[in-house]
């Protein structure tokens, strides 16, 4: 495997600025997600660890390297896409061998990486199988097969869950995980969605606009978020923003719906900060509810375990 640094690199296409010198060192064997809103650059800069895409900027150093004289076939990287392209003619082994016999590896050597992958992702009993026959799980699993089989420097994967359902995906980001931890890899990870990149990363590097936000482990990104705009983007339900209670416009309080502690008929304890307001809306969401309070035309969101006080006043 390999580490994986990003020096200042910027990307602009024609007028269009997608990255802003972004610099991140990723440790070999680090898993690395890279979160934010749709269009913020992460694929972008995916394409540019890759090599798929020059960057305008900067540079990217492999193991220390630099590898800009380096094509992607060269920067020897696996990829994982969203719609992950198996060979509808070819069976499960042959897709996973695909990339080993377009290096011509001994056939004997191929036959011993595919059946470690397939191993490794409980593909065995599935090698002779069709991609059609099999389930959107199962060829996600073909697919990190085929990327991992000829021993990547490193991985990356473009929102590879975003095809699959709810427990599938939950399932799947467990898997992926377990198999960067067991196989040392170094993972690149794009992906939208807070939770998947809390719960897989070492580090998130949380972008908007092209610019790098923070980038730290996924605690202290929701614990010490450095901005507002990582502190709203990180945590579901989202961060409350709420008026400072001295009315001082240059400071504003975020607190987390979970961090809300509800009292009823305005008894708060004098040295808290409250908000006093009228409840909306109750949504049952299993292990709690959600509470919408409208304060001051502005709904705030709070969690109770408990709605017993309050549930003859939806
Ligand atoms: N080939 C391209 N030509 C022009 N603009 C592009 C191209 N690819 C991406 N962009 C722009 O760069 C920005 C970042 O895109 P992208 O990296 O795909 O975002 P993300 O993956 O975070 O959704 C967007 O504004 C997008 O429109
Ligand atoms: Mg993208």
């Amino acid at each position: 495997m390999s580490s994986i640094n990003v020096e200042n690199v910027r990307k602009d296409y024609g007028g269009v600025k997608a990255l802003h010198s972004v610099s991140l060192d990723i440790k070999d064997g680090e898993f690395v997600s890279l979160l934010g809103p749709s269009g913020c650059g992460k694929s972008t800069l995916l394409y540019c660890v890759a090599g798929l895409e020059e960057i305008s900027g900067g540079r990217v150093l492999f193991n220390g390297n630099d590898v800009a004289d380096r094509g992607a076939r060269e920067r020897n990287i696996a990829l994982v896409f969203q719609d992950y392209a198996l060979y509808p003619h070819m069976s499960v082994r042959e897709n996973i061998a695909f990339p080993l016999r377009r290096q011509k590896l001994d056939s004997a050597l191929v036959t011993k990486q595919v059946n470690w992958a397939a191993e490794l992702l409980g593909l065995t009993g599935l090698l002779d199988r069709s991609p059609s026959d099999l389930s959107g799980g199962q060829r996600q699993r073909v697919a990190v097969g085929r990327a991992i089989v000829r021993n990547p420097a490193a991985l990356l994967m473009d929102e590879p869950l975003s095809n699959l359902d709810a427990g599938l995906r939950v399932h799947m980001r467990t898997e992926i995980k377990r198999l960067a931890r067991e196989l040392g890899l170094t993972v690149l990870f794009v992906t939208h969605d807070q939770e998947e990149a809390m719960v897989m990363s070492d580090r998130i590097a949380v972008l908007s606009n092209g610019h790098l936000q923070q980038f730290d482990d996924p605690m202290t990104v929701y614990r010490n978020p450095i901005n507002r705009f990582v502190a709203e983007f990180i945590g579901s339900p989202k961060m409350n923003i709420l008026p400072a209670p001295n009315g001082n416009a240059k400071i504003i309080i975020g607190a987390r719906p979970h961090d809300m502690n509800l009292v009823k008929d305005g008894k708060a304890n004098t040295d808290d900060f409250a908000v006093t307001g009228t409840l909306a809306m109750v949504e049952p969401a299993g292990h709690v509810y959600f509470l919408d309070v409208e304060v001051g035309g502005t709904l705030v969101k709070a969690t109770t375990a408990d709605i017993g006080w309050s549930a003859g006043r939806r």
